[in-house]
């Protein structure tokens, strides 16, 4: 139950606020046996910088609801250097969206390649750990804009097509 508390009055924060940035090098026990980095170590490096934005942005214990879309386009060799920002693209009542994007770097050539991109959403919860709102999220770059309109066509998506599946909840 959401009592009185309402998202439209907290205080709105822009995306900047809450983007983290965090840094891992691929050491052997990270990769799988390819000798490429492990996707499910990515995906859990994911989950932490996300988690971390959806933190700052709420001001709350934020957890993972869902992993939308995770793409791995480049692989990722042991050795190199990986670099993960996570941003908070959307906001509806008590869940955000937030994007990753995983870039490899070369640390001797410095080549630097996306690698991975993610999104997932995480619901912010109170002190009785039930869903509870977070601040309007005010996008102010045209990069912040472009990812709000574009989190928005996801979330319009993904709950057309639950309707055209009969699923519910989405
Ligand atoms: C996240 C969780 C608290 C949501 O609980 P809930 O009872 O579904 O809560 P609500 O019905 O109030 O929904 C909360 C928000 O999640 C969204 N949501 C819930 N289920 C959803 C689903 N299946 N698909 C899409 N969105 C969903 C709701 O739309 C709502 O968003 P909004 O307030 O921004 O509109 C609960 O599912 C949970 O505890 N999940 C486990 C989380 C976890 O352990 N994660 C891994 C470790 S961090």
């Amino acid at each position: 139950m959401l009592k009185n508390l309402k998202s439209e009055n907290l205080e709105p924060k822009s995306p900047s606020y809450s983007q983290i940035e965090t840094r891992y090098i691929v050491m052997p026990d990270h990769a799988n046996h390819y000798g490429t980095a492990f996707g499910g170590t990515i995906m859990s490096w994911i989950d932490m910088v996300a988690a971390m934005a959806a933190q700052k942005h709420s001001g709350r214990e934020s957890v993972t609801l869902s992993v939308d879309r995770l793409t791995f386009i480049h692989p990722i060799y042991v050795g190199d250097h990986v670099v993960l920002r996570a941003s908070v693209n959307y906001v509806v009542k008590t869940s955000m969206e937030v994007g990753v994007q995983v870039v490899k770097e070369n640390p001797y050539t410095d080549e630097k390649v996306r690698s991975t991109t993610a999104y997932l959403t995480f619901v912010a919860l109170d002190e009785n750990k039930k869903p509870t709102p977070v601040p309007p999220l005010l996008p102010e770059s045209d990069t912040e804009k472009r990812r709000f309109e574009n989190a928005k066509l996801r979330l319009e998506a993904m709950k057309e097509l639950s309707k055209k599946m009969k699923l519910n909840p989405y």
